[in-house]
């Protein structure tokens, strides 16, 4: 079988899990909107604390309804800025009432005689609101467009979800743009009803204007679905109580071991069928709620104390095992000890669209300019 082995740990610019500011995929994950909350868990006039691409900072609602994304820590005796105060747009610290506006400027210094200094400002980020999620820019100058999709403005029901999982962003990017672990990995699953499991696909990938068409070959479909760089998979998948529906999943580093999934579909039902479809939805995670916690699962299978095949189904099962095919790679994770073979062409364009940007990057430019078509639309391509 050929093989190719072209990627080295010593290579900072495979280094994906640099993810900090000052890292190479850290700097290049800022240069775009990246979603870091669930729009329903920040309620107005409240602060939280956020952590995302390896830093800690401070998110919040004003009082207009409106996210803003500040500093982690107040200048004055650096108390976290997420347990003050919502006044107007504006956050006040807890400790001595030192207020900030969602730009970041110092307006109110209530113990000092003088009017605040410019010094004392704080860093603000560019937010935006959209399909259930809040997205903030970290990157230098103006953000990007940012990204829409039609389908998500139509009459469908958008669900938006989000999950932890401790294994890298980027390793679940490969896992994403992998079909043949869905023949392994999810053999006992729901692909197996819709004839994602019956047989091997035969892949192949065209990088495009917004990052990876991908496609996959079966005798009784052809499956697309994008990878819209850096780091969005958007695809349709299928659940046995709903059907198919379109699928967007940011995977947004944490730390450079762990990253949330920030998930959000577009569920084509309406009246009485998408009712009972929300009530099966809470079914779900109430009888979830009931059973052995996902972690503790994980880690027992991980440990050699049971097999995640031992499982009877259950809400989260493909999660599970793709928790456990994460969770059991190679740690610390050097992609050279990797032998790529033709069937993952997928993830070798992956690779290789970053390495070609993160060495653009470290260069000083200049990069690709991606851009994501609004009528784009992913589909099963059943013939
Ligand atoms: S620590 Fe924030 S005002 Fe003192
Ligand atoms: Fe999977």
């Amino acid at each position: 079988m050929q093989t190719t082995r072209t990627d080295s740990i010593a290579d900072p610019t495979l280094d994906f899990a640099d993810i900090g500011p000052d890292g190479l995929a850290g700097q290049f994950l800022r240069r775009f909107w990246q979603p870091v909350y669930v729009s329903r868990k920040l309620r107005t006039k409240r602060a939280a604390p956020l952590r995302i691409l390896g830093e800690d900072f401070t998110i919040y609602r004003g009082e207009d309804g409106a996210p803003h994304v500040v500093a982690a820590y107040c200048p004055h005796r650096n108390t976290r800025l997420s347990v003050g105060l919502v006044e107007g747009d504006a956050i006040r610290c807890f400790y001595h009432g030192w207020k900030f506006d969602h730009l970041g400027a110092c307006i109110d210094q209530p113990a000092e005689r003088n009017s605040p200094s410019s010094k004392m400002d704080i860093a603000a980020y560019p937010t935006r609101e959209y399909i259930g999620l809040i997205f903030a820019y970290f990157g230098p100058g103006d953000p990007p467009d940012f990204p829409k999709f039609d389908i998500y403005e139509g009459d469908g029901y958008v669900e938006t979800d989000e999950s932890f999982r401790r294994w890298s962003f980027f390793d679940q990017l490969e896992n994403s743009v992998d079909e043949v672990h869905f023949n392994f990995v999810h053999r006992r699953s729901k692909f197996t009803d819709v004839g994602l499991n019956d047989e091997i696909p035969e892949l192949s990938a065209e990088e495009t204007e917004y990052g990876i068409l991908r496609i996959g070959k079966r005798s009784n479909r052809i499956r697309h679905s994008h990878i819209l760089m850096p780091n969005c998979m958007y695809s349709m998948i299928f659940e046995h109580f709903r059907g198919w529906a379109e699928h967007l999943a940011w995977r947004v580093p944490v730390d450079a071991n762990s990253h949330v999934s920030f998930m959000v579909d577009c569920v084509h039902k309406q009246g009485a069928e998408l009712d009972e479809y929300k009530q099966t939805v809470a079914r779900h995670a109430e009888e979830l709620s009931r059973l052995e916690p996902t972690d503790s699962i994980i880690e027992k299978c991980l440990s050699g104390e049971m097999h995640v095949d031992d499982l009877d189904w259950r809400a989260d099962l493909v999660l599970l095992q793709d928790a456990v095919a994460m969770g059991a790679l190679r740690t610390p994770r050097d992609r050279a000890l990797d032998h790529l073979t033709t069937s993952d062409r997928q993830v070798v364009m992956l690779r290789r669209l970053w390495r070609r940007e993160l060495t653009a990057l470290a260069a000083g430019g200049p990069l690709k300019a991606w851009t994501i078509p609004l009528s784009l639309v992913p589909t099963s391509g059943t013939p």
